[in-house]
């Protein structure tokens, strides 16, 4: 049974549309994972995490600041970091 601090809360952004996320500590190991689970979007992580493809790519911005930072999101733990965070995804060209 998940108490609260077990849950990590964070916000997903795709196409303008935002998504409330609310998951537990060991739930997910990459954020990748943790996306194309959530929103299944075609033709995104096709590597499956090996980080070869860079279909993957997000932008992590903390809540307080208006810094971005790009990274593949198969290389991101699902963590304390991603709590309160405001991630982008950019849409996937196949
Ligand atoms: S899933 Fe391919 S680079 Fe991340």
């Amino acid at each position: 049974m998940n108490t609260e601090e077990d849950i990590i809360i964070f916000t997903l952004v795709y196409k303008n549309e935002a998504y409330q996320v609310q998951t537990s500590r060991n739930q997910y190991h990459t954020l990748m994972t943790l996306i194309s689970d959530y929103l299944a979007l075609p033709g995104f992580g096709l590597c499956c995490g090996m980080r070869s493809c860079g279909t993957c790519i997000v932008e992590i911005c903390k809540k307080r600041t208006a810094i971005k930072k790009s990274t593949l999101s198969c290389d991101v733990q699902v963590n304390d970091e991603l709590a309160n965070t405001i991630i982008f995804i950019a849409a996937v060209v196949y």
